[in-house]
Parts: structure tokens; C-alpha cells; sequence
């Protein structure tokens, strides 16, 4: 848009104005349809404007609830956290302190980072081959997807690790990790904390075993290294139950989420902190809109979800679906190199990023929202509401089948 800042990213690959979010359906300014199948990078997991959180929205206005309160406590604030303990934690016998960081995901991987190194007086903190944590300072020196000319501050005190399958399935590289922690003279000194993301969004949805995420949780409590979880992408239902982990049933010492929390695509961060480590003093991270209070009454709304297991129930039932669909892609498509995902976020693997490319653009111009990933963004990721209808999944699914299997390749070599 005129006097933007050449920075933005998302317009040039969606050449639109958008005007209306329903559910899974988006419409731009012309009245031309899509369906969407990137949800706003992971953070509208309900859909857009969902009818209960559009109303809670009204209420709470009406009745001039207080908007901002920085950190100071709010009714709402009460509830969501009530709420957020009854319906999130209890059931799963987790307990954690929630601290409120600022809006955006990298600020509670600041917070988190910052907390670790404060709470084991060590600096180093392990990252993997493919992570992404965010663009300030911090999480881009521990973003191992980005390019180098992006790391504008040098990776300070940041060791990075090969991610599971790094070097094919026979490498166990939790071992490697092990070994160097291990050998005196290894050069590798003990480090804070290890970092990850079970499901590897950006870096080209890469998903982690339950064996190795044991394995590494395993490893860190060996040497009492602390496990930060970056669900900020995954968590609150992306791969099937409400936080990545679940599925290895392992318990992280500190959790982050974002982008889907507040359920609405309005701006809200946590970190769950293991009790015992919630040494902070107060004031020691803050911020203007931490525990933004709009933010807080869609959360709590958001967390009604979870409360049964219909939902869950609804994602099985999907992911199977897309399973399928494209493992047939694999079968009958030279250009699809692999599949793989979990739950509501899978990849589709081409040959190379002018594929991907090709492929994402022609879906775009079909009428759907979709994004690409992988180090050579290389990799189409589906990433639709985990409420989308049937008959939107299906329809998504044959126009993805359909472009892909329309490759043709003069087209391909011509782009
Ligand atoms: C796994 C992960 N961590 C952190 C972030 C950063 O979140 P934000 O863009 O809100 O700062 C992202 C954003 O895409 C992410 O996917």
C-alpha cells in the first residue's frame, strides 16, 4: 500500500485487498472468494470472526470493561486463568505459573531465554538445524531457518544442533548432543536450555518423533538442562491435542504460546513456567500490552474448545483425510518429492522452490490462501482452521491435487 514500507512480506504474495474473514472463507475487496488454508500463519486455529468470540468481543465492550490495564488484574484476566487451569492444565496434570510477555511470539521467546539463563546462572542455549523462533534479537540469533544476511545481530551464546533426521534416519542425534555434553574438552560447556519446536513450521513442518523428544527430554533432565517448548506455531490444537507435546507425554519446564491463544488473531503470549522456576523479579521482563484484555476475553471463549473432545475428535478425523489425499499426490505426481504432518499441519514437499512456487501461485489465482516453507521454500504447508467444514477441506484438497497434478514440464522448467 502506498507509503508501506518495503518490508512487508505477505502482500506481494497475496496481491489482494482483503475485506472479510468467515470461518474458513476470506473474501478481498473485488468479492472474490478463497479458502484458507494458511490461517494467518497458524494464529486463527478457530477460523475467522468466530461467532462466540465476535460476541464476547460485544459484550465486553458494551459493558466498558477495561481494555488496557498493563499487567494489573482485570476480571478477565481472573477467568482466563481459572479457566485456562481447569480446561488446559488439570486435565493434562500439568502445572505451570503464566507469566504474560508481550504480545508477540518472540517476546516470550525473549522472556523465556532470559528466565532460563537467569534461573541456571549458564549463558549457551541449544537451538536446532531449521528452528524459528522470531525476529527480535534473540530469537534470530536462534533461528537456524533464516539467512544469514537476516541475522543482523550475530548469534550470541547459541549452539546449534542437528534437528531429528538431520542426517537421515540412522544418525541419532540426540546422542551426538550427549556425547558433546558429555566429553570434557568437547568445547561445548553446559548449556541453559534447549529450544525447540516438536513440529518444524517454517524450517519446512519437519515433525519430531515421540521417541527423540523423549530422548531429549531424557538428555536435558540427565543434566539439568532446561526444556523450553516454542508451541507458539503448533500449540492450541495444530497437531491434534492442545499442546505439541502432549503425544510423547513428556512435561517441557517452560512452554510458550501465541498467535493461537487468544483465538481471535488479536495479539496475546504466555510462558508457562514450572513453578519452581518462576524466580523473576517483579518488573524484571516487561511491557506496555502484556495481558491485553480483548485478547484475554476471546482466549477465554477459545478455551470452551477444549473442553470436550469433540474437537480433537473433528482433527483425527481430518488429518486422516489429508493423509490420504496426499500420499496419493506421492504416488501419481514426479514433482512431489515427500510428504509429511501431523494433526491440521502437513507439507507437501516439491522438487524445488520454483515448483512450490508455481504450484502456490496457481492455487492463489484457483481462489485459496497458502504458504510456502522448507529451507528453499520448497515445501507447501497446510495450515487450514482446525474448525474448517468438510466440504471446504475437500474442495482445498482436490484444488491442491489438481494443481499439482497439472504440472507440466515445460511449465515447470519455464518458471
Ligand atoms: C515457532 C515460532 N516461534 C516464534 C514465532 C514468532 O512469533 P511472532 O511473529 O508473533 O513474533 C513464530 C512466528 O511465526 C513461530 O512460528
Amino acid at each position: 500500500m502506498k507509503n508501506e514500507s518495503n518490508v512487508n512480506s505477505y502482500s506481494k504474495v497475496f496481491p489482494i485487498v482483503l475485506k472479510r474473514g468467515e470461518g474458513d472463507i476470506v473474501t478481498d475487496d473485488q468479492g472474490k472468494y478463497f479458502v484458507d488454508f494458511f490461517s494467518g500463519a497458524g494464529t486463527l486455529n478457530y477460523g475467522h470472526n468466530h461467532p462466540a468470540m465476535k460476541s464476547a468481543i460485544h459484550s465486553f465492550l458494551d459493558s466498558n470493561a477495561i481494555v488496557h490495564c498493563l499487567d494489573m488484574d482485570s476480571e478477565v484476566k481472573a477467568e482466563f486463568l481459572e479457566r485456562f487451569e481447569k480446561v488446559i492444565l488439570t486435565p493434562r496434570g500439568l502445572n505451570y505459573k503464566v507469566q504474560f510477555s508481550g504480545p508477540t511470539g518472540t517476546n516470550a521467546v525473549e522472556a523465556a531465554v532470559k528466565l532460563a539463563r537467569i534461573v541456571t546462572k549458564r549463558k549457551k542455549i541449544v537451538a536446532f538445524t531449521h528452528s524459528f523462533h522470531g525476529m527480535s534479537a534473540t530469537s534470530l540469533a536462534l533461528s537456524g531457518s533464516l539467512e544469514e544476511n537476516q541475522k543482523v545481530n550475530p548469534p550470541q551464546d547459541v549452539v546449534f544442533f542437528p534437528f531429528e533426521n538431520f542426517f537421515g534416519a540412522e544418525i541419532d542425534t540426540i546422542a551426538i548432543l550427549s556425547k558433546m555434553i558429555a566429553t570434557k574438552g568437547s568445547g561445548l560447556e553446559l548449556p541453559a536450555a534447549v529450544i525447540l519446536e516438536t513440529v518444524q513450521a517454517e524450517g519446512g513442518v519437519n515433525v519430531a518423533s515421540e521417541g527423540w523428544l523423549c530422548k531429549l527430554r531424557e538428555f536435558t533432565q540427565l543434566h539439568g538442562i532446561l526444556l523450553i517448548v516454542d508451541d507458539i506455531q503448533v500449540g492450541c490444537g495444530r497437531t491434534g491435542s492442545f499442546f505439541s507435546f502432549e503425544r510423547a507425554q513428556i512435561i517441557p519446564d517452560m512452554v510458550l504460546l501465541s498467535k493461537s491463544i487468544s483465538g481471535f488473531g488479536l495479539p496475546l503470549s504466555l510462558v508457562l513456567i514450572k513453578p519452581e522456576l518462576d524466580v523473576w523479579k517483579s518488573g524484571e521482563h516487561n511491557g506496555t500490552f502484556r495481558s491485553n484484555n480483548l485478547s484475554l476475553c476471546t482466549a477465554t471463549v477459545a478455551l470452551d474448545f477444549w473442553a470436550d473432545h469433540q474437537l480433537e475428535e473433528k482433527i483425527k478425523r481430518d488429518a486422516e483425510n489429508i493423509r490420504e489425499h496426499l500420499e496419493h499426490l506421492l504416488e501419481w505426481s514426479p514433482y512431489v518429492v515427500a510428504v509429511r504432518g501431523i494433526g491440521m499441519i502437513w507439507g507437501i514437499e516439491l522438487v524445488d522452490g520454483k515448483v512450490a512456487k508455481r504450484v502456490a501461485d496457481l492455487l492463489f489465482k484457483e481462489g485459496m490462501l497458502i504458504e510456502r516453507c522448507g529451507n528453499n521454500d520448497q515445501v507447501i504447508k497446510i495450515l487450514c482452521p482446525l474448525t474448517i467444514t468438510e466440504e471446504n477441506l475437500n474442495m482445498g484438497l482436490k484444488l491442491l491435487q489438481h494443481a499439482i497434478l497439472n504440472l507440466v514440464p515445460d511449465a515447470v522448467t519455464s518458471v
